[in-house]
């Protein structure tokens, strides 16, 4: 990580994260000219608080982010080797998240704010995957994006700053979800992303006959729970499951996963293509399962067939973190969008307001 240039004529931004079960601060510093550069990021995870749990629970979530945020900021000035008084605007995830851990990290930031008397940030978590590929690759929009994450898996058209259009979303469970509610029926680990694709590794993709749902169909969408739930028929058939059963069925998992995404995104991509009204030149996956590598290769040569550069982050800049959150509020700070200090929490926010609800959907909309 390079330290911040003092005299440099950047403008840096600190960025908060609480929306979920990440507690994360970063710096980022933003040339005149539009480039990125990370000075700091500090990911603290809650996993271990939530684990007896099965899964995140919202009020110790809040707590959690509550106990160690001060700490976390600290650490994220000092790696950056900056002071507060050198950062020119404070940036927090406002929305989509739980409520509680959304209120600690915006409060915390707008009393910087104040006191500081630098501008507050209000940033859109979905805003802040969909724009980290401008940090680490330098690539602005327009874009095609697969975001898939615990809580969201869309296809938008990222056309600028604030200017989606979704093409799809999954009509159920999101992908990340699926993922983890596998992980736990099968007995893994939380989070059950990272624990499926090791455990995939071993695994005979072809063994268990499973879905591939929405294959073919003629909207974009997606939909993970019938999945799911054939992992669980097939695990029950198998039972008592071995280390070779289960291996067995996370790979067959995930490439039912695979190929389903792949159509999907084939067919969104040529849905895009007629609306986007520009000529698409990329394609870019975000979130949390952007860090698993058979999809990322499965993308890198859907994108190639269709004549696109792929672009994904590096894998610690995939899941929650604050890099992402500092990066889009530069951005909006760029463009003058900054935020007054009453500017509420939004537990739902979706990128493209004017999309057109999909049945089943549901807040993953
Ligand atoms: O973006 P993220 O950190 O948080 C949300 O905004 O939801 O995504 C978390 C999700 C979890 O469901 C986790 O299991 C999944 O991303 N994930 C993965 C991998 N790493 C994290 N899924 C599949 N393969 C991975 N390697
Ligand atoms: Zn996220």
């Amino acid at each position: 990580m390079t330290p911040a240039a003092s005299d440099s004529g950047e403008t840096l931004v600190l960025g908060i994260e609480t929306s979920c079960d990440e507690t994360a601060a970063a710096v980022v510093a933003r040339s005149a000219g539009g480039s990125g550069r990370l000075l700091s990021s500090i990911v603290r995870t809650q996993w271990e608080d939530h684990r007896a749990f099965g899964g995140v629970v919202p009020e110790i979530a809040a707590r959690a982010h509550a106990e160690c945020l001060d700490e976390i900021i600290a650490m994220a000035l000092q790696e950056a080797g900056v002071s507060l008084k050198r950062i020119d605007g404070f940036a927090a995830a406002a929305g989509p998240g739980l409520i509680g851990g959304l209120i600690v990290g915006v409060i915390s930031a707008k009393a910087i704010a104040l006191a500081t008397a630098k501008p507050f940030l209000a940033v859109n978590h979905l805003e802040a995957h969909a724009l980290t590929v401008g940090l680490t690759d330098g690539l602005p929009p327009p874009y095609l994006m697969l975001l898939v994450s615990g809580g969201h898996t869309q296809v938008q058209l990222v056309r600028g700053v604030g200017d989606y259009a979704r093409i799809s979303t999954t009509i159920d469970d999101a992908l990340g979800e699926a993922f983890d509610k596998t992980a736990k029926l099968l007995g893994l680990p939380q989070p059950g992303g990272p624990a499926v694709e090791m455990a995939a590794l071993a695994g005979n993709p072809a063994r268990f006959e499973l879905p591939r749902p929405m294959k073919g169909r003629a909207e974009p969408h997606f939909s993970f729970s019938g999945l799911k739930t054939a992992v669980r028929q097939r695990a029950r058939e198998a039972a008592p499951l071995s280390e070779a059963d289960i291996a067995d069925l996370c790979a067959g998992f995930q490439q039912a996963v695979l190929e389903t995404v792949l159509d999907r995104c084939s067919k969104a991509i040529s849905i895009a293509r007629a609306e986007a009204g520009v000529e698409l030149r990329h394609f870019v996956a975000a979130g949390g399962v952007a860090a698993n590598a058979a999809l990322r290769s499965g993308l890198t040569g859907l994108a190639a067939n269709e004549g696109l550069a792929f672009h994904a982050p590096p894998l610690a800049l995939c899941g929650d973190n604050a890099a992402m959150i500092a990066w889009a509020g530069s951005e909006r700070l760029a463009r003058g969008l900054v935020d007054p200090l009453d500017t509420p929490v939004r537990p739902r926010w979706p990128l493209d307001t004017e999309a057109v609800k999909v049945r089943g959907a549901g807040v993953k909309a």
